[in-house]
């Protein structure tokens, strides 16, 4: 199918019709699940369901919940509902135990999920004749690949560039003049950096937008990003479980949070502890049921990331919270709930620091201890009194807004690794 700048009509239906869609989607969905994949056929058979008890939307719940173990529990290809040879792609995440996650596509699959990425590029306001640098890494990562097909589809120019050669990159942004690029916002900082030491102003960079994502940030974060480079920047979420980037994106013109492309995922949050369904507006962890796919259908799959759901505002379909936290980086400090982004907001506060932050847990003896790794600003000297002010305000601020005790060490331009991907932002020393 192909795409166009118009809106798909979806995008703008009545609630009505959208729910008709996903519940008649749901149902052959569970049907397809249950039929062809024995993962989902056991599970089903000892949860003492069927796909027939599905009468309404509300009754995903009554169906159990798939988790990351469920994919290793079948590694390599256990979870796929159709014979291999009718797989056209797989991807793969390397989790940081053990085996690896994989996921397959049916050609209909990557069309559906082309589909999506384009809607999303298209909400995040790009024009035809745009021209998009990718920055995600190429290869069983689903960035690359996939924001690479859906600019294909959405009919733009498409330089592929993948992550890493920093130095290059920025050069063939220069010779090249995207208008837009998608990249990680940790990513895209190393990019800024490297545009300065290059001496290329911001007013001199082609890029109208940065479509960011695949990782936690911050609204901070966003305006840091947006003021550096002097462009619109929007945020994608989406995991390789579900199909990769492009399962909710944010629309330019509100920037309120990823819109879920819901009549290809339906969306739940859940009270992590006991795993009941929230309503609408209340904070959990967000699970989805995948709605059109082939290879690897996915039921009420937990994602560790927490949101909320709120109305739709640009599009019919809800949006979700900008999500800041994944509850696998949820840091506890001497029993405090800390968060990476809730510390990356502090630091933006700081004009004397700059964006490039680590969090390392300790433990001295019995108690937990919080060091934040902070650069201080391009041509700022850690030593200066300036900087000093600043590192206290923000051990100030984290006792004051965040109820924890932190310390902080300032570090010169370039001492905190840059990430060429996903950022590494808690190393956490406490379990060896
Ligand atoms: O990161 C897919 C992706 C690629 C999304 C490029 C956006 C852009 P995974 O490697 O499977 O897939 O990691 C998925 O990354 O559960 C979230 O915790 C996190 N994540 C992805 N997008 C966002 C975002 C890709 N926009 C995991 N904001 C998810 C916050 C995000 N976290």
């Amino acid at each position: 199918m192909k795409h166009t700048f118009a809106l798909e009509p979806i995008e703008k239906a009545s609630i009505d019709e959208l729910r008709a869609l996903q519940l008649q989607r749901l149902r052959s969905t569970l049907m397809h699940a249950y039929t062809h994949s024995p993962v989902y056929r056991a599970k089903f058979d000892a949860a003492g369901v069927h796909p027939s008890d599905c009468r309404s939307l509300s009754d995903v719940s009554l169906f159990p919940f798939t988790t990351k173990a469920d994919l290793r529990d079948s590694y390599p290809f256990g979870m796929f509902a159709v014979p291999r040879e009718q797989l056209a792609r797989i991807h793969a995440s390397s989790g940081t135990t053990g085996k690896p996650t994989v996921v397959g596509y049916t050609l209909n699959d990557v069309d559906m999920w082309s589909m999506c990425v384009a809607r999303s590029i298209r909400a995040a306001g790009a024009r035809p004749g745009d021209t998009v640098h990718i920055s995600y890494g190429y290869g069983l990562f689903t960035g690359g690949l996939g924001a690479h097909y859906g600019a294909e589809k959405l009919g733009l120019t498409v330089v592929p560039f993948g992550g890493g050669q920093t130095e290059r990159q920025v050069q063939l942004i220069h010779d090249f003049k995207p208008d837009i690029i998608m990249v990680t916002p940790s990513y895209m900082l190393a990019l800024a950096d490297e545009f300065e030491r290059q001496g290329i102003p911001a007013q001199e960079v082609s890029l109208r937008l940065g479509i960011f994502g695949a990782e936690p940030w911050t609204n901070d974060m966003r305006l840091n990003i947006e003021k550096r480079m002097g462009i619109d920047a929007v945020d994608i979420y989406g995991l390789s479980e579900v199909i990769g980037p492009g399962v909710a994106s944010e629309c330019v013109e509100t920037k309120d949070g990823p819109t879920v492309w819901e009549d290809h995922f339906y969306p739940e949050i859940i009270d992590p502890e006991t795993g009941a369904p929230v309503a609408d507006g209340e904070w959990g962890e967000l699970v989805f049921t995948s709605l059109t796919k082939e290879a690897m259908p996915i039921i009420r799959y937990r994602t560790r990331d927490l949101t909320r759901l709120l109305p739709g505002t640009a599009r019919t379909m809800r949006r979700i919270e900008k999500i800041t936290g994944r509850s696998d980086d949820m840091m506890i400090v001497r029993g405090v709930n800390v968060f990476p982004s809730q510390i990356e907001e502090l630091i933006l506060r700081q004009p004397a620091l700059s964006a490039h932050y680590q969090c390392i847990l300790t433990k001295e003896g019995p108690l937990d201890d919080l060091k934040v790794k902070v650069e201080t600003r391009v041509g700022l000297s850690p030593d200066s009194a300036e900087a000093k002010k600043a590192a206290m305000a923000l051990g100030h601020d984290a006792k004051a807004y965040i109820g924890s005790s932190l310390s902080v060490e300032l570090c010169a331009e370039g001492e905190i690794e840059r990430s060429q991907g996903k950022a590494k932002r808690v190393l956490d020393l406490r379990k060896r």
